[in-house]
């Protein structure tokens, strides 16, 4: 099959692009607006950029009439986010946070979650979350424009939040601990639960 994307209606396209790119890691992103609303809502186009500086991106496309996100209005106006990673066990409070609440109302209120301040930004970060990434903009890359069209947020990590509970006896981080899921296409998601080791060449394959 070839896929040509001009000849696809954006729901389709859509469609396979989230059934191709699979598994996605998920970014769980609260935002204060300028009024003090705090924002909350999950997104799968999302990874790390580099090591130095510490940063991560994330992708929010434009809602159906072409406009922005509250997620993206909210880091254009201040500047400021925080990503919160998913264990299995937040799954389906995750899930509520999705749906489409006004601007002035707050998801985290909505599904009643509880949150902490954070150290250096203003958003908070959710409290069940074993790992929480304060972050700093450093730019919005704008992929198209009008409905589906691309807010490409790359973000500086100032301050990493690990909770104890997900470290091994050596201090470092134990996946299975954290218990991270997994965005797949359609409706399904995956887990971290099954893993293996592959250490990388040392050289190139006879
Ligand atoms: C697991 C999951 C992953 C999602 N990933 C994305 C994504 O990568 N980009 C996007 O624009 N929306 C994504 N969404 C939809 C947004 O979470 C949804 O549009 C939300 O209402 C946006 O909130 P906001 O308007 O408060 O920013 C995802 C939803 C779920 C449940």
């Amino acid at each position: 099959m070839l896929i040509r994307p001009e000849e696809l209606s954006v729901r389709e396209m859509y469609g396979h692009l989230v059934a191709m790119i699979t598994p996605r890691p998920i970014a769980w992103v609260a935002t204060t607006s300028p009024a003090g609303v705090v924002n909350l809502a999950p997104f799968s186009f999302f990874n790390g950029v580099a090591a130095q500086p510490a940063s991560l991106c994330f992708s929010a496309v434009n809602n159906r009439d072409g406009s922005p996100k509250d997620t993206i209005r909210n880091i254009e106006a201040t500047g400021q986010f925080v990503v919160n990673m998913v264990p299995a066990a937040l799954a389906e409070v995750m899930n509520q946070t999705s749906f489409e609440y006004a601007p002035d109302e707050s998801e985290v209120t909505a599904v009643g979650l509880e949150t902490l301040a954070s150290l250096q930004v203003r958003p908070p970060r959710v409290a069940a979350s074993p790992i929480q990434l304060e972050c700093q903009l450093i730019q919005v890359v704008k992929v198209g424009s009008g409905p589906a069209a691309g807010n490409l947020v790359v973000g500086q990590i100032l301050l990493a939040h690990v909770a104890d509970e997900v470290l091994d006896e050596n201090g470092k981080i134990d996946p299975a601990r954290v218990d991270t899921i997994g965005r797949m296409g359609a409706a399904d998601y995956c887990w971290t639960r099954e893993r293996f080791a592959l250490p990388r060449p040392t050289g190139p394959s006879a």
